[in-house]
């Protein structure tokens, strides 16, 4: 999940000497270093690539920008004539720089340091590019998918090609394992979901293992719920990513007996603390710690969330003592 960000102030002071969140992604020296940040800072025994799921719009020639925090903004591509002329592959150029971190931080990073890349499934990518950027569900882009199923599907299968090939480029620059973020796939009805969550994350691991049959891959189908069980058994990734809403009898007993699993504390809950915290992490520990699992949040830490939490949080899960 997102370790980096601007709950840390030396991220904030790295990103203020930057116009742009895309310049900083695209800036191998200061993407490397706000890559190492939280891993010094907290002793985490993995590093996440310090990127962005829509470097890979950018680089099919979509606009995107982030302004002030306000979520990305993208040139919406909601006419199905726009598909049709989008090109199938990705300037390499663009995603150079994202190779070259990758590069400097695994040389920097002590070899027991695992280093993640990732990208976005195609499915919440292209929710990104038909909306625009964010709305309430990602509505308009699942109305576009039910009126223009063809070329919803020419846009799927761009995507899929061209993250499975920018997901091996990152192994070969040195990433130890991917992650494929489906930020959006909860919010699938069950057909939609085989079709555009399931079918096309099989397809992007056959790819990747296609030209490096050794790679370690994590899906995290997030709000997936119960269908995780279908995604399990047709998606042949290594591990699974679950998210905070998750039932966790069900994933112990489902997912876990088949996958690793990582996860999968509540975000917030680590922004608010407190005793509230504290029984979360153990509620996670005792769901998960009996099997195979790597210690995770179900998503991303939030802006606002306070240093020291972060500190707990680590503290109680090695089993040290809480300072303070
Ligand atoms: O710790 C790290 O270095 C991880 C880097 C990372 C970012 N984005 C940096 C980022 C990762 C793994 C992502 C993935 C990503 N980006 C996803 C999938 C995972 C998830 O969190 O759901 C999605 C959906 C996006 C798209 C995106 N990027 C959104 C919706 C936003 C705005 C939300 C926000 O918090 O502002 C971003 C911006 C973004 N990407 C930030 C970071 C650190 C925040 C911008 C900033 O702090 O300047």
């Amino acid at each position: 999940m997102r370790q980096a960000g601007r709950y840390l102030p030396e991220y904030r002071a790295i990103r203020g000497r930057t116009k742009s969140f895309l310049e900083l992604c695209l800036n191998p020296k200061l993407a490397a270093e706000v890559t190492l940040q939280p891993v010094r800072r907290f002793g985490f025994d993995a590093a996440i690539l310090f990127s962005d799921i829509l470097i890979v719009p950018h680089g099919l020639g979509r606009r995107v920008s982030f302004e002030n925090g306000d979520g990305p903004q993208l040139d919406a591509l909601n006419e199905p004539q726009a598909i049709r002329l989008l090109p199938r592959e990705i300037d390499q150029a663009v995603l150079t720089p994202v190779y070259e971190t990758i590069g400097r931080v695994r040389q920097e990073l002590p070899p027991a340091v695992a280093l993640l890349g990732f990208c976005g499934a195609p499915w919440t990518v292209a929710t990104y590019m038909i909306v625009g950027g964010g709305a309430a569900d990602q509505l308009p882009a699942r109305e576009f998918a039910y009126r223009h199923p063809e070329v919803f599907k020419e846009l799927i299968d761009v995507l899929t090609a061209v993250s499975a090939d920018y997901l091996i480029r990152q192994l070969e620059a040195g990433a130890d394992a991917v992650q494929i973020f489906d930020t959006w796939a909860g919010v699938l009805p069950p057909d939609e979901f085989r079709k555009w969550c399931i079918e096309p994350c099989a397809r992007m691991v056959a790819l990747v293992r296609h030209k490096r049959a050794e790679a370690k891959i994590i899906g995290f189908p997030r709000g997936a719920g119960t269908k995780l069980t279908q995604y399990v058994a047709a998606v042949p990734v290594d591990a699974i990513g679950l998210d905070w809403m998750i039932e966790p009898r069900f994933a112990r007993e489902r997912i876990q007996k088949q996958r690793p699993v990582q996860g999968n504390l509540d975000p917030l809950v680590l922004l608010a603390g407190g005793a509230a915290l504290d029984r979360a992490i153990d509620a996670v520990m005792e769901a998960f710690a009996g099997g195979p699992f790597i210690f995770n949040l179900g998503h991303g830490v939030l802006p606002a969330t306070p240093l020291a939490h972060v500190e707990r949080l680590i503290a109680r899960v090695r089993g040290v003592a809480p300072r303070g």
